[in-house]
This record gives C-alpha cells, structure tokens and sequence, in this order.
C-alpha cells in the first residue's frame, strides 16, 4: 500500500481512510473519483491501481466553491498529479450533468462533491445507474456533522456501511 505522497496532499482525508481507499484501488478495475480537490484521494486510488485498472476523476473545480478558488485548486491539482496525469480521465464538470454521459461500466465510485441532501441524493442516484452488478458506491464525510449528506445515504441504501472513519459504502 502506497499512500506516502497523498499523505503531503491537503485535504480532509484521515490517514485510515487513505488506507481504505489504497486497499479498494487494488482491489477493483474500473473507477471513478467524484470530488477531487487539491488531488488527495486521488493520488491514493492512482498510486494504488492495479495495472490493466482505469481512474476516472470528476470536479467543477469552479468559483463557487470554499472562497471561490476553484481554478486554483485545479491548477495545485495538475501539480500533484503531473506524473500520473496521462493515466487518469479528467472529466472537468458539474456532477449533475456529467454523470448522466457516463456508460455503466464502473466497479468502484467515490463521491466527495457537494455534501448538501439534495446533491448527494442526485450524485447517488445517477452514479449508482453507473455501477456493474456488484459494484461499490461509497464516499465520504459520512458523519452528523453533515447532516443532510447522511439522510440522504441512509434514506437511499438503509444497508450502508460505515468502514472506516467517516466512509460510507455500499454494494449494489
Ligand atoms: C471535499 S472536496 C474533495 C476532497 C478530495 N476528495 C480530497 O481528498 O481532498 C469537494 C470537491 O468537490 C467539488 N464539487 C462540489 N460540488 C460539485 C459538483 N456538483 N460537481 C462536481 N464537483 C463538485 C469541489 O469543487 C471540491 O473540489
């Protein structure tokens, strides 16, 4: 397991659910990162990949976002993949369209994007319509503090599964 330069990416993820997130990358083939930020969970799925296995990678990276600094994180975000970026899909868009132009053919998606009731209970339900029979719809920030995000989850999959840390995920 290999999480030594996501460690030095900023970000929220705690140090177990990068190990969560190394394990999944090298356990399934087909992926896509939902909310990527400053590249943090990303280089932790890239740096874990099985060879043969495909990353795809979703942000709007725009300005209405934290302080409007959108572009700016996708710029830090180039900066900390430069070595990987040929290996990865860059979709650069808003969640509630570009999810829709998907095929279905992930085994694995990851969601961190907008943690409000109703975006998180969108993104799930057009990424969920992206998974292949048995295939793991997770994400993070799973906690009360996110109120709206966990009634969302719960009210979509009630079997959701909280693996480590602030995880959700679930197979379908
Ligand atoms: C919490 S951060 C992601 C953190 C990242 N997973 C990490 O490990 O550092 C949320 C990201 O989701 C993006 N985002 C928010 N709403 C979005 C939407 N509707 N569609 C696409 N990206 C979105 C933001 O631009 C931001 O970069």
């Amino acid at each position: 397991m290999n999480i030594e330069k996501a460690k030095k990416i900023k970000g929220w993820m705690r140090i177990s659910e990068l190990q969560w997130i190394a394990q999944q990358a090298a356990t399934h083939s087909n992926i896509l990162e939902v909310g990527v930020y400053e590249g943090r969970s990303t280089r932790a799925w890239i740096d874990n990949l099985q060879e043969n296995s495909r990353l795809s990678v979703m942000d709007s990276w725009d300005t209405e976002y934290g302080n409007g600094e959108g572009p700016i994180h996708f710029n830090t975000f180039k900066q900390n993949l430069k070595d990987k970026l040929c290996d990865i899909t860059v979709i650069h868009g808003k969640s509630s369209s570009q999810l829709s132009l998907l095929k279905k053919e992930y085994d694995c998606i990851f969601i961190d994007a907008a943690h409000d009731y109703l975006s998180v209970t969108v993104d799930c339900t057009l990424a969920g319509q992206l998974l292949v029979p048995g295939g793991l719809l997770c994400g993070h920030d799973y906690e009360p503090s996110h109120s709206g995000l966990m009634k969302a989850v719960k009210e979509l999959f009630p079997t959701v599964q909280n693996p480590v840390g602030t995880i959700w995920s679930v197979t379908l």
